[in-house]
């Protein structure tokens, strides 16, 4: 681990998880990920801006000690998962001047998980400050972005803004700064589909919060910082919005391709109609990549084989997590084939979905015994025309700007 000049006085340690494969053994990464240390020097105080993910701690620690780090006075820990947490009792005992600043509920779960002594912290409320000299540090609570713990740390004469986790992206690449932005976009939007979307009424509010401060930069504790803020200030604003775009997402597995053959017929028809969509074949599929196509979509339409009476198992798993994702999706259907019990494909999958009822409409299931008849493939043009028509005002307003 290096450290580097992020700004005047102020070092970021990288730890470069290249290879790590599963965040949370749940969320796949494409490009590994980082974690976020920084190191700010002010005239009289010096603070850690949080810390590692610990089977980093020992390169940390060494990292720390290179940089000439004699006496730390300040642990700011803006979230306490152990990604950013896990390596505080180490440098608490390296520094044992060290203080941990966070929040009341912060430094709970800091207390219960890592068994840091209450005489360790520092806590601070809402718009409190902590002053190292010539550097001035804001807190701003930020709770549900994604835990209940959340803040960020404004570094006033530096106009920096310390995230953790928020505007985070799992993106292990060399570079300190977003210097490539299509390439972070990807990465910070699964992020964000798959980590801060059930929380989006909370980011709506906090992004109201912050638009008052005047940043310069953005630091996260995942993936490259962000020095013209307002790229990822924008694309958190789109896509935390409830704005949809016309869009029809369409997981589906398929066991004898009567499955496939009515996901090929919808799929053709709504393309032919003007509409944007994607359809996922679940099969090895990655779950992050359908999570991110949900950021925006308006419409989803699930497609299964009946098996094990019910739907397959890995399309109940999709249900499962979109509901659990909670996206702005307006719409939904379900269509599929079954050789008996076919409605039992359908009801399972609206009652997965429960979560998203008072916000979705389902249209009418369009199910088929075997391979599809001229008669099923009627009842998709009825569900296809439903679509088309719910999504006319976002086709025509895409069209209008
Ligand atoms: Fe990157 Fe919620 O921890």
């Amino acid at each position: 681990m290096i450290a580097r000049q992020l700004a005047p006085d102020i070092l970021s340690l990288v730890a470069l998880d290249w290879d790590r494969k599963l965040f949370d053994q749940l969320v796949p990464l494409h490009d590994g990920t980082t974690y976020n240390s920084y190191l700010v020097r002010g005239s009289e105080k010096t603070a850690l801006v949080e810390t590692v993910y610990p089977p980093f701690t020992a390169d940390y620690l060494e990292a720390l000690r290179k940089t000439g780090l004699r006496k730390l006075d300040y642990i700011i820990a803006n979230h306490a998962e152990q990604d950013h947490s896990g390596s505080i009792p180490a440098v608490l005992a390296a520094y044992p001047e060290a203080k941990v600043v966070t929040n009341a509920r912060c430094a709970g779960l800091l207390r219960d998980s890592l068994g840091i002594a209450a005489d360790r912290f520092i806590e601070v409320k809402e718009g409190e400050t902590l002053s190292l000299g010539n550097k001035t540090f804001y807190f701003h609570l930020t709770p549900w972005v994604h835990w209940p713990d959340t803040m960020v740390s404004y570094l006033a004469e530096d106009k920096i803004l310390f995230t953790c986790d928020f505007f985070g992206s799992h993106l292990a690449s060399s570079d300190l700064f977003a210097s490539d932005e299509g390439q972070v976009a990807i990465a910070a939007k699964r992020y964000y589909a798959e980590i801060m979307m059930p929380f989006r009424q909370h980011i709506r509010k906090h992004l109201d919060k912050l638009a008052p401060l005047d940043i310069d930069m953005i630091a996260p504790g995942h993936g490259p910082a962000y020095p013209r803020p307002e790229f990822i200030l924008d694309l958190y604003r789109r896509w935390a919005s409830e704005e949809a775009e016309p869009e029809v997402i369409v997981p589906y597995v398929s066991m004898y391709d009567d499955t496939t053959r009515l996901v090929r017929y919808l799929v053709d028809r709504l393309m032919e109609r003007g509409l944007a969509v994607r359809p996922y074949n679940l099969v090895g599929a990655d779950t992050g990549h359908l999570a991110a196509s949900l950021v925006d979509a308006s419409t989803v339409v699930f497609a299964s084989p009946a098996v094990l009476a019910g739907p397959h198992p890995d399309i109940v798993a999709a249900a499962y997590l979109t509901n659990a994702l909670k996206p702005k999706v307006k719409y939904a259907a379900v269509i599929g084939s079954y050789g008996w019990g076919g409605n039992v494909v359908a009801n399972r999958i609206v009652e997965t979905l429960s979560g998203l009822k008072n916000q979705v409409t389902f249209f009418d299931s369009v199910l088929t015994k075997g391979r599809p008849t001229s008669e099923d493939y009627q009842s998709l043009d009825r569900l296809i025309k439903e679509i088309v028509a719910a999504n006319q005002p976002l086709l025509a307003a895409a069209a209008a700007d």
